[in-house]
């Protein structure tokens, strides 16, 4: 396989990632205020939300895969352990490696979710907030494609969709354990 298949692949593939990451995000968000109802029961985006969950991975190993192959991008092994230390763009491909371990503390305790209580499973899937907007400003920095100002500006408006739904669900949440006033 040329450099050149490989650099095409490392892209398609982390795009790929970011996007089903994104809709995992998208519909875990959405599923309390049930605020995809518009578009589709709750079921669905329910369905949704655990097939993205999944999806992401095998995208997310291709392209860290095809990364530690590309021979221009100069990453290895160790770079997957230990953030921040590749010679160049050492912030913007640090933080793929701590949004790749953070995933993984997620998927981790998703996977284990019957030997946590629900506090400490909590907890931990909150850490994908945190993953995913360390991976988005990966995939923002030190793009390829995402340098494009059509692909950055569709993924900052998924980005702004996010950070809007995100705020939703808080304040439903928040406003759901306030009491409920009595009439006089
Ligand atoms: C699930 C985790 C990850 C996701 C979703 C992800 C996603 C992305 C995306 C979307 C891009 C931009 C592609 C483009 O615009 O062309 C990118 C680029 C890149 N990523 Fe990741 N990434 C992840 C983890 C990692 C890790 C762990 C490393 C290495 C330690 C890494 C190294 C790189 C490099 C070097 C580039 C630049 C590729 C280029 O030359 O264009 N990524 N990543």
């Amino acid at each position: 396989m040329s450099s050149e298949t490989i650099w095409i692949l490392a892209r398609a593939t982390g795009v790929a990632s970011l996007l089903a990451l994104s809709l995992s995000l998208l519909t875990g968000v959405a599923l309390r205020p049930q605020s995809l109802r518009w578009l589709s029961t709750n079921r669905a985006v329910s369905e949704l939300h655990e097939y993205t969950s999944w999806l992401w991975i095998p995208l997310g190993i291709a392209h860290v895969v095809a990364i530690l192959l590309d021979p221009y991008a100069k990453v290895g092994l160790v770079d997957l352990v230990i953030p921040f230390g590749v010679d160049y763009a050492r912030l913007q491909i640090g933080l793929g490696t701590i949004s790749l371990q953070l995933l993984i503390v997620v998927m981790v305790a998703a996977y284990s979710r019957r030997a946590l209580t629900r506090g400490e499973w909590l907890a931990f899937h909150r850490l994908s907030y945190v993953a995913f907007a360390a991976m988005f400003l990966h995939s923002i920095l030190s793009g390829t494609d995402l340098a494009y100002p059509w692909l950055a500006g569709a993924a900052w408006l998924v980005a702004a969709i996010l950070v809007m739904a995100s705020v939703r669900r808080t304040t439903h949440r928040v406003l759901r354990r306030q009491p409920v006033p009595v009439d006089r």
